[in-house]
């Protein structure tokens, strides 16, 4: 598929809207994508859309984040969350816009990238699993899917030096957010 991914603005609200809600088929991550982009605690922050043609086809967003009693040097971002609208997914879109992302990130010094999802989906673009490096979820995560809270390093001098409780920015620290 062609695609143009770029950086949103305030005039993509509705599509990146849209795309949330056809791709969950409810509403509650376009509510917690707009919320997050509402959030001044989740900045610095990347939000990025993917066109084929005219059609806006999916939406990725990276948030701060800090790990308790750690160096405040450190660069952290969390990912949620991504969308893809249901006719184009398994066309590569999803990878595109976390590849982006990704690289983005590691251009502006990200150090860890964490991210709660399908652990079949994101090890394909490098995240592993947070718990075998110490790094808990701002909620507990349930034994029978600590295989979802997954973390990704950029600057690979960083993964396994640190570890403790990542903190989240204000819209996604509620338990809601964790729990499934
Ligand atoms: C999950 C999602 C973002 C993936 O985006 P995509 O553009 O469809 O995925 P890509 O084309 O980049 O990658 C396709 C591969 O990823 C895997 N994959 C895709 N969706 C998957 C899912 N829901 N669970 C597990 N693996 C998945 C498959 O291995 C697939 O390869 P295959 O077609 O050979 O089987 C998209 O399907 C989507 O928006 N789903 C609904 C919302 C959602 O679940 N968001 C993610 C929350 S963590």
């Amino acid at each position: 598929m062609n695609l143009y991914i770029r950086e949103t603005k305030s005039s993509d609200l509705h599509d990146i809207y849209r795309v949330h809600c056809e791709a969950f088929g409810y509403d509650k991550e376009a509510e917690l994508a707009r919320d997050l982009l509402n959030d001044s605690s989740a900045q610095p922050r990347l939000s990025l859309i993917a066109f084929h043609g005219e059609q806006v086809v999916g939406h990725i967003l990276f948030t701060k984040a800090k790990l308790w009693d750690s160096d405040p040097h450190l660069s952290l971002s969390l990912l949620a969350p991504l969308a893809v609208v249901p006719d184009a997914q398994r066309q590569g879109v999803g990878g595109e816009l976390i590849k982006a992302g990704l690289e983005y990130l590691a251009e502006a010094g990200t150090d860890l990238v964490f991210v709660l999802g399908h652990p079949e989906y994101y090890p394909k673009h490098g995240f592993k699993t947070a718990a075998h490096y110490g790094l808990k979820a701002p909620y507990p995560i349930p034994e029978k899917h600590v295989d979802a809270w997954m973390v990704k390093a950029l600057n690979p001098k960083v993964l396994g030096e640190v570890c403790g409780t990542v903190i989240c920015c204000d819209a996604l620290n509620k338990e809601e957010h964790w729990s499934e």
